[in-house]
C-alpha cells in the first residue's frame, strides 16, 4: 500500500501541484483496480513529466545508434564492427551504451544471428554472412535515463522463410502496440502478439521477455507475451516499457551458451526473430519512444 497524502499537500509525482489536482484521481482509480484483484503498477512506475522528458532524449539517441547500424550493415562486416559503431555514435551524443559491463555482459551491444535467440556478444570472429538475419539490440543511458530498441537486419538475399519469420515478428510487435491504452491491461498487448505468432506457425518464448525501463535498465514489470486478455498489471498514463517478443520459426524452448554464459539459441536450432520498441502509455494510447 502507497502512503496516504493529503490533499492540500504536494503531488507525490514532485509536479509542486497539490495532491488533488494532480495525482488524486489516478491513485483512487488505480486503488479500485487493485481492491478487485488486479496487479497494479507502484508510484515509482509512473513516469512524471521531467523523467519522460529524459527518457525521450535517451531514446532520441538510441534511435539515432540504430539508424547508424542500418546505414553501415553489411555481408563480410563482424559483429565487433557493430559494436564499434554502436559504442561510437552513443558516447559522441553523450551517452553510453547500456550493455557494457551489465551484470559482467562484456560489449556495448547484443547482437544475434539466426537461431540465436537474444544476448549474442559481438566478436572479431563473427563475421556476418549473406543470407543472415541478425538482431541489433541497442540501449542507451542518458543523463541517467535509459531507452532500449532492438531491430532484425537481413544481409543480402535472405531465404523466403527468413524473410517471414522477421516479417511476423515486426508485425507481432504493432499488433501488440494497438492494445496498448491506459486502463487496458498488459495481458492484452501480450495476447494480441501470441495470437499473432501462432496464427503464423510461429512460437514466442515465455521465459525471457520485456521489462518497465526509463529510470533503469530493467524494471517491473515482467512483459509477457503468453497471457491472456484482462490479465497481468494494468496499464497507467506514465507507465514506460518493452515490447520485444521472441518470435521461433520452430519450438519456443530454448538453452544458454555454457561457455559465455549469455548467449541464448533455440533447442531446436531453427531461426529466431525479434523487434523492441520502447512504449510511453499516455492519457489516450501510447507514444513510442525508442523503435
Ligand atoms: N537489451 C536487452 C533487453 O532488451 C538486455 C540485454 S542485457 C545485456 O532487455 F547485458 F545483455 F546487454
Ligand atoms: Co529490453
Amino acid at each position: 500500500m502507497e502512503k496516504k497524502i493529503g490533499r492540500n499537500e504536494p503531488c507525490w509525482c514532485g509536479s509542486g501541484k497539490k495532491y488533488k489536482h494532480c495525482h488524486e484521481a489516478i491513485d483512487e482509480k488505480i486503488r479500485r483496480f487493485a481492491d478487485a484483484g488486479h496487479i497494479v503498477p507502484t508510484r515509482d512506475l509512473l513516469k512524471t513529466p521531467e523523467q519522460i522528458q529524459g527518457i525521450r532524449e535517451s531514446a532520441k539517441i538510441n534511435n539515432a545508434v540504430l539508424d547508424a547500424v542500418a546505414a553501415q550493415i553489411h555481408a563480410g562486416m563482424s559483429t565487433q564492427d557493430i559494436d564499434d559503431i554502436v559504442y561510437k555514435v552513443t558516447t559522441e551524443a553523450g551517452a553510453i551504451p547500456a550493455p557494457l559491463n551489465y551484470e559482467g555482459f562484456p560489449k556495448s551491444v547484443c547482437t544475434s544471428i539466426n537461431d540465436e535467440v537474444c544476448h549474442g556478444i559481438p566478436s572479431e570472429d563473427i563475421i556476418l554472412q549473406e543470407g543472415d538475419i541478425i538482431n541489433v539490440d541497442v540501449s542507451t543511458i542518458y543523463k541517467g535515463y535509459f531507452s532500449d530498441a532492438s531491430r532484425m537486419f537481413m544481409i543480402g538475399e535472405v531465404s523466403p522463410e527468413r524473410e517471414r519469420l522477421v516479417r511476423v515478428a515486426h508485425e507481432c510487435v504493432y499488433k501488440g502496440l494497438e492494445q496498448v491504452k491506459p486502463w487496458g491491461f498488459m495481458g492484452d498487448m501480450g495476447a494480441a502478439v501470441h495470437a499473432h505468432a501462432l496464427e503464423n506457425g510461429y512460437s514466442v518464448v515465455a521465459d525471457i521477455g520485456g521489462h518497465g525501463v526509463g529510470n533503469e535498465f530493467h524494471e517491473e514489470p515482467f512483459v509477457s507475451y503468453v497471457t491472456e486478455p484482462g490479465t497481468e498489471m494494468l496499464l497507467v498514463p506514465g507507465m514506460v516499457f518493452t515490447i520485444e517478443p521472441m518470435v521461433n520459426a520452430g519450438t519456443d524452448e530454448f538453452c544458454e551458451d555454457e561457455d559465455n554464459g549469455w548467449t541464448i539459441y533455440t533447442w531446436d536450432g531453427e531461426d529466431s526473430a525479434q523487434w523492441e520498441i520502447t512504449v510511453l502509455v499516455t492519457e489516450d494510447g501510447y507514444e513510442v519512444l525508442a523503435d
